[in-house]
């Protein structure tokens, strides 16, 4: 059983690297889409028509970019099961567990607002059909698509005001809670290997009384022995 609850935490720590690269990998590939993309209304697609057709390896970094991000969702599933497979009420193990709640929550927003950001027909109705959800809220929906939306339509300010979330705030969160997300778990890592060897050097540190008094038993046993044979008299 302890062996399987190792194995965990080493998985968890090895999909937090993953998690990371994943993150990096995305905002870097963002910054190159950066170079080319147009946030308007149209300009959006075309320009990525552009990228994926008239740019040198353009279409390849789209790829990575749109993989990086799908799976960055996908990692961070897997590893909330793993941790909590191995889970361990630890300062560390909680900082990491909630990062990566976050984590995910933020790679799914990344996802979201990229919805519009192609400006595709798809896109573009499911924006749409999703703000009427988003106004459904109480009190709040009415501000939240004014905010999102930047007016009464989905226009240039709505593809401008989703790719500031997208590729600003979302991003920069989504990099920075990786980063809390991996170091908390390394630090878990850490802590484990030194109660490790606390209990091993506390094991050594028995067997070590043990052995000295063993050894000052026998010593003992041998001064009685000897002590009795010079008391016991002569039989001359
Ligand atoms: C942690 C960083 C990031 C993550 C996880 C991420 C994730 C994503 C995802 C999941 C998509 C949608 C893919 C799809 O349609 O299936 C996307 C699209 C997009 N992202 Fe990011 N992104 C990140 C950073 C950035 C940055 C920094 C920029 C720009 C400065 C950027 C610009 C874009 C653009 C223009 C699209 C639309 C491209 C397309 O539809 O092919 N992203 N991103």
């Amino acid at each position: 059983m302890q062996a399987v609850v190792y194995a965990l935490r080493r998985t968890s720590t090895i999909l937090a690297v993953v998690a990371l690269t994943l993150t990096l990998t995305a905002a870097l590939t963002g910054v190159l889409l950066a170079f080319y993309y147009e946030p308007t209304a149209g300009g959006a697609y075309q320009s990525l028509q552009t990228l994926a057709t008239e740019i040198s390896n353009g279409w390849l970094i789209r790829t990575i970019h749109n993989l990086a991000g799908n799976l960055l969702i996908v990692v961070g599933l897997l590893q909330l099961v793993v941790m909590f497979l191995s889970e361990r009420l630890r300062p560390s193990w909680f900082t990491a567990w909630i990062s990566g709640i976050f984590l995910i929550l933020i790679a799914i927003g990344l996802d979201w607002t990229a919805m519009i950001l192609d400006w595709s027909q798809i896109g573009f109705w499911r924006f749409r059909i999703e703000l009427g959800t988003i106004e459904a809220i109480p009190l709040v929906g009415g501000y939240l698509r004014q905010i999102l939306t930047g007016g009464d339509s989905i226009s240039t300010v709505t593809v401008a005001h989703l790719y500031t979330l997208h590729s600003y705030v979302l991003a920069i969160a989504a990099v920075t809670l990786a980063i809390v997300h991996l170091v908390s778990l390394v630090f878990q890592e850490r802590e484990i290997n030194s109660e490790g060897a606390a209990v091993t050097a506390k094991g050594d540190r028995v067997d070590l009384d043990r052995t000295i008094r063993s050894v000052e038993e026998q010593q003992g046993a041998v001064v009685m022995a000897k002590s009795n044979r010079v008391d016991a008299p002569s039989e001359a």
